[in-house]
């Protein structure tokens, strides 16, 4: 059935046969509890086992006290760590999924702890960590010892719960590369100097992980190629350090970047704004090096880039991490004819990284259900057929769309423009923002396959209603521009940025942009001008630009912003405007900021809810109000309103 023979070709390790070429890497989740598996993280690898994924690696392992990055990080420190392993393999095991699970310390990379003070760190030497600013104590022989015990006590009790292997984590600057970088290795005992020294910790390693583990044990490596970053580890140092450990390891993993950095950081979890299957050539120059099989991960979201760098030949499995949070059935769908309904990730990073540096168990904006499998991991059948109409076509209305028609209600979905896709269609409009789009194609994708009859360029009344005379109206159209009010004392030009985004207004040369929800909009507006050869200010309410965005998409798009020489003024709020001035506040000391010879301003102060439908069907129907005709947010809160209300019908 499949055409994609080279994704669903088994491979075979160490005895282990992974039935197809697909991995989710592993990724934080968040989920835990008390440091250890819980039903709801067997509950999110089982949607993702069901889905036909042929190798799961899960999420870091602590192997040591010391290597706690946060305060929700499972740990395999203690015996009492077996049985939910147990369940979870078994789980699984059940579908034909192999399952390895990653063993891991940090070193100097600690986030948090978990009573909020600041940890002692450990690294090869005392080097500060940038990204978080910790300066780490060098660890002594003793604990060395302790901590290399402490991974092969991790993998004994891994294997004893019967997992298939372990992902020793060598990658982004963790603490195994930290003795592998000469930048960050500055010891002066055998565990420094030539490469072969630099080894020793990793090799000491994977010598204990072997001898407390049995001969079908499957032991792998994840490295950087290349941590992108000045004080980072450099392509040809990572390659020869795979070379030289490929006879003691079952496969090699690369991905890019490091943890120490804001820079190097963004490759963690790459964004819309880094081109998809970016690490292919990366993976081809590892693979022709080694004779063990390579592994790569790094915004493959789609099969189709999967089955052109396996049938490349550039590596031998595929890390689709997101693209299975995004849809946990995309294997079973490409192997069985149906890629053209996989819902692809937009490496958005809203809710999966987003909510894990929030502290918050992971989900996707796409697809809600993901990390609340217990609560919507079953597709109930409606009890009662019931004539549903839906009044707007942007995400909260199409996904309540699909959902309450995937679940046997009759559902026609009404959009005022030609249109479907909301807000997503200027959203898409933004400097490297395009793949945004792909929120709205796949949700139109889905409510074709639900049934839902679309009807376009028709504003939905109360005539309207009354004459289709539907059992329940869900009213999701969405808001508009929010216009704050200051003080206007001249002809400055004044617009929004919705009218900037569409064209429909000429600017003059400078122009100041008044960014007051930290997002994506401003500086992207602030871009797209200064690329236009406007001279561009931005002001933002926040301590900084991108305050409210996830981390990595805000670094990249900070380090765009700082090569274009966009001039930024935090702590700002809009006071007012004349002839050719604007006037904001400083947000702390409350004193006038004043900046001159300005032609236009641009309003980004977020929006306010377009709900009237709602007023005018009182007394005639059921109304349900979604998204942010309820309250202005994101696309995020706009889809989950839209899964959960089509829940209950
Ligand atoms: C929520 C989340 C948490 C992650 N946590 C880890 C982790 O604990 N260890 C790790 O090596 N990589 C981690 N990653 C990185 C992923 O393994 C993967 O390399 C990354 O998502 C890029 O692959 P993708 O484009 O297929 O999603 C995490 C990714 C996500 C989305
Ligand atoms: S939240 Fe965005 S980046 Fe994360 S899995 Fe979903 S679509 Fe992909």
């Amino acid at each position: 059935m499949t055409t994609f023979t080279h994704l669903f070709e088994p491979l075979h390790i160490r005895g282990k046969r992974l039935k197809n070429r697909i991995m989710s890497s592993g990724h934080d989740t968040s989920i835990p509890t008390d440091n250890l598996v819980n039903d709801r993280l067997i509950a999110y690898h089982k949607a993702r086992a069901e889905g036909g994924v042929g190798l799961i690696v899960l999420q870091v392992a602590g192997v040591h006290d010391s290597a706690r990055y946060t305060s929700h990080v499972l740990m395999a420190t203690d015996d009492a760590c077996i049985e939910g392993y147990r369940q979870l393999a078994e789980t699984c095991h059940a579908h034909g999924t192999v399952v390895l699970s990653q063993i891991f310390h940090p070193g100097r990379e600690i986030m948090e702890s978990s009573d909020g003070l600041l940890a002692v760190a450990y690294s090869a030497s005392a080097v500060p960590n940038e990204r978080f600013r910790v300066m780490p104590r060098a660890l002594d022989q003793g604990m060395i010892d302790e901590i290399v015990q402490g991974y092969a006590d991790a993998a004994r009790r891994l294997h004893q719960a019967g997992l298939d292997g372990v992902e020793v984590v060598a990658s982004h600057g963790y603490l195994p590369a930290q003795f592998i970088n000469p930048r960050v290795n500055r010891r002066s005992d055998g565990y420094n100097g030539e490469l072969e020294q630099r080894l020793r910790f990793v090799r000491e390693v994977i010598a204990a992980v072997r001898a407390a583990t049995s001969a079908d044990f499957i032991i792998g490596l994840r490295i950087s190629a290349d941590e992108r970053d000045a004080e980072g580890l450099t392509e040809s140092e990572s390659l020869a350090a795979v070379q030289a450990l490929q006879s003691t390891l079952d496969y090699v993993h690369i991905v890019a970047g490091t943890s120490a950095s804001l820079g190097g950081a963004v490759h963690i979890v790459p964004p819309m704004a880094i081109e998809a299957a970016y690490l292919a050539r990366e993976a081809g120059t590892f693979k022709a090096s080694l004779s063990i099989p390579l592994f790569v991960t790094g915004r493959i979201n789609q099969p189709q880039e999967a089955e052109l760098i396996l049938a490349r030949g550039q590596a031998d499995v595929c890390g689709m991490t997101r693209a299975l949070i995004c849809d946990p059935q995309m294997p079973n769908k490409t192997d069985s004819g149906r890629a053209e309904d996989v819902r692809a990730c937009i490496a958005c990073n809203q809710a999966c990284i987003g909510h894990f540096h929030r502290g918050l168990p992971i989900s996707c904006i796409q697809h809600p259900e993901t990390g609340r499998e217990q609560q919507f991991g079953q597709l109930h059948p409606a009890a009662v057929r019931k004539r549903i109409l839906v009044a707007g076509g942007g995400p909260a209305g199409m996904k309540a769309a699909a959902v309450a028609a995937a679940r046997g209600h009759q559902v026609t979905l009404y959009e005022a423009s030609a249109q479907l896709g909301g807000q997503v269609l200027l959203a898409q409009l933004l400097p490297r923002r395009a793949e945004f789009g792909g929120a709205s194609t796949n949700l139109q994708r889905e409510m074709q396959r639900a049934g839902v009859e679309v009807v376009r360029n028709t504003r939905v009344d109360r005539a309207l209603v009354e004459r289709e005379q539907p059992d329940l109206v869900i009213v999701a159209t969405g808001a508009e521009p929010y216009w704050p009010a200051f003080e206007r004392g001249g002809e400055l030009q004044v617009v929004d940025a919705w009218q900037v985004l569409r064209d429909e207004v000429t600017l003059g040369r400078s122009v100041m942009v008044v960014d007051w929800r930290c997002d994506w909009i401003g500086p992207g507006i602030a871009e797209r001008l200064v690329r236009a050869g406007h001279q561009v200010q931005l002001a933002v309410n926040g301590t900084h630009c991108g305050e409210s965005l996830p981390l990595y998409v805000r670094d990249q798009m900070a380090g765009e912003l700082h090569k274009l020489g966009i001039a930024i003024t935090p702590y700002t709020r809009l006071y007012g405007c004349d002839d050719n001035t604007v006037y904001l506040q400083h947000t702390a000391s409350g004193e006038p900021m004043i900046f001159e010879g300005i032609d236009t301003l641009v309003l980004c102060q977020g929006h306010q809810p377009v709900d009237s439908l709602a007023d005018e069907l009182k007394g005639l129907v059921e109304v349900k109000r979604i998204g942010d005709c309820l309250a202005p947010r994101t696309a995020e809160e706009a889809i989950y309103e839209g899964l959960k209300v089509a829940w209950t019908l």
